[in-house]
């Protein structure tokens, strides 16, 4: 039976697969004056239960650029969750949509959805995992620094579902990452973040943990809803002149956005040329292109996976 193509997780899908997804985000990017109309007549349901900058925007523009269309709802408008079960919402938005977007703290709605969905259900984000923002991150790193594969990226600061989805992706694309996080946050070594130590690892020593690194990562130490909670143990894995220095010349940093400034980077490395984040927020576009696009094959959009070149037809 044909497998609906759901972007739920990037393990779900064979490394040549994702491969190809960042190939042809590189070349829909190239092609961002001129977008081909490769969504013509398409639609797009969003569902938030949370707030979003990027995501939203980057969707909503990616699908309408190629000729799309798309319906943007939160949680509070939408029956789902309330008055109508997830199987009742997947088969109905299957019947008007061709494809289904969700933001939602939990994964385990997102996969019952994308279970009775006839059509493609992309994550959003969920408390676990953001496997859109990790295409986007690495489309900016292979701009900026070549291929992905071999290059060392170092994170520091709290793990979370971003940090995550980087460990899941390491394997995938022959990255190695390094985790660098307060003891008392480092996952037990049976964690399967840990599943293959050639690709992920973890150092508490952040100046260790960013030796010869090629990019350096973090993320905001208070996320969506922990609001309140104490930063003090995450200062010594600040991003600051001091931990740069141990990185390669050529380092870049990274950051998914958004920042609380100046704590998990300093201002003075936010604003330095080496900080790549407000390209990284621009490829959030590229990348989702190139997902809706692996996404939608069965609505006709074509994909000559790896070999950039991108058409709808029969
Ligand atoms: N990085 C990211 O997902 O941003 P938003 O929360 O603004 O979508």
């Amino acid at each position: 039976m044909k497998q609906t193509k759901h972007f739920l997780n990037l393990s779900d899908l064979p490394p040549d697969e994702l491969k190809a997804i960042l190939a042809n985000a590189h070349a829909l990017k190239k092609q961002k004056f001129n977008p081909p109309q490769i969504f013509d007549g398409l639609s797009l349901a969003m569902v938030f239960d949370k707030r979003s900058t990027r995501t939203r925007v980057s969707f909503e523009v990616a699908m309408k650029q190629l000729g799309g269309h798309t319906i943007v709802m939160s949680m509070d408008e939408i029956q789902l969750g309330g008055s109508e079960s997830i199987e009742s919402t997947g088969n109905v938005l299957s019947r008007y949509v061709d494809g289904i977007m969700v933001r939602m703290s939990d994964p385990a709605p997102l996969a019952e959805l994308a279970k009775h969905s006839t059509i493609p259900v992309i994550n959003g984000m969920t408390d676990a995992s953001h496997p859109c923002q990790i295409m986007a991150s690495l489309l900016t790193i292979e701009e900026k620094l070549g291929s992905i594969e071999g290059k060392k990226l170092a994170w520091f600061g709290d793990s979370n579902n971003v940090s995550n989805t980087y460990a899941e992706a390491a394997p995938l694309f022959g990255f190695e990452f390094t985790l660098s996080t307060p003891p008392d946050l480092k996952p037990p070594p049976d964690h399967p973040l840990f599943k293959d130590s050639r690709y992920v690892k973890y150092i508490k020593d952040p100046k260790e943990a960013a030796k010869d690194a090629d990019v350096l990562i973090t993320d905001t130490w208070v996320s969506m809803g922990q609001e309140g909670k104490d930063i003090e143990k995450f200062w010594p894995y600040q991003v600051n002149a001091e931990l740069t220095a141990c990185a390669k010349d050529t380092a870049i940093f990274t950051h998914c956005l958004p920042m609380h400034e100046w704590e998990e980077v300093s201002e003075e490395i936010a604003r330095s040329p080496a900080s790549v984040i407000y390209d990284e927020a621009e490829n959030r576009l590229h990348a989702q292109k190139a997902i809706l696009a692996w996404c939608l094959q069965d609505a006709g959009v074509h994909v000559q996976q790896g070999q950039l070149d991108l058409g709808r037809g029969a």
